[in-house]
């Protein structure tokens, strides 16, 4: 098979897609909370349970992190697409970004940022280190809290058949799972 040229720059792309996220934070001296969509997030660690979020330093919400020192993975299915595509496309420094794109802040159990009710799954965060990764920060947050929608998590993983998580494919285009499991021999 021949194989195309890809800019090394552009050597991330081959890593698509990716399942989106939508990271909940707050503004620590105005309690004012924001969201930004996120694609570049990973596991860290299973024990501890660590997880990761590559921001762009320019973002409010990085501001925002950075302070608070904690986060909201939020996981959201293709019902909010459209408001999660909106986050990722208007910052918090103007924008209320719950009450303009219609999204639920709830008191989450344990940070102050809030969770967003609408989302199917959410892990609740404290920021114990950052490094710079180049044009991004990687902010590394402990998981201090858990949970799912009955039905979204079957005890031990992510219920497909029931939750239409999403990816984002390009710029703007994003794709969900055909529902295919697959049970490879050992
Ligand atoms: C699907 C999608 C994925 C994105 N992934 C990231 C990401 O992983 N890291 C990042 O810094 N920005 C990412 N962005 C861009 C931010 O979400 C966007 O700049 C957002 O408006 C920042 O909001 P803020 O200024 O309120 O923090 C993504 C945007 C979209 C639409």
């Amino acid at each position: 098979m021949r194989k195309i040229e890809v800019p090394n720059t552009k050597a991330y792309r081959l890593i698509y897609p990716r399942l989106v996220v939508l990271v909940s934070c707050i503004d620590p001296a105005t309690k004012k909370p924001n969201i930004i969509t996120i694609a570049w997030a990973t596991p860290l660690s299973m024990n501890p349970p660590l997880a990761g979020i590559l921001v762009a330093p320019r973002r409010y919400s990085h501001e925002l992190i950075s302070s608070a020192r904690e986060f909201v993975i939020n996981i959201p299915t293709v019902e909010i697409l459209d408001k999660a595509n909106k986050c990722g496309r208007f910052s918090g420094r103007r924008h209320d970004k719950f009450s303009e794109f219609g999204l639920t802040a709830k008191p989450a159990k344990i940070v102050k940022s809030p969770v967003i009710e609408e989302c199917v799954a959410h892990l609740e965060c404290k920021l114990v280190d950052q490094l710079t990764t180049g044009d991004h920060t990687l902010f590394i947050g402990e998981v201090v809290a858990a949970y799912a929608n009955e039905g979204a998590f079957d005890g031990q993983f992510m219920n497909i058949q029931h939750v239409r998580n999403f990816y984002q494919v390009s710029n703007n285009s994003y794709t969900t799972l055909n529902k295919e499991l697959l049970k490879p021999e050992l």
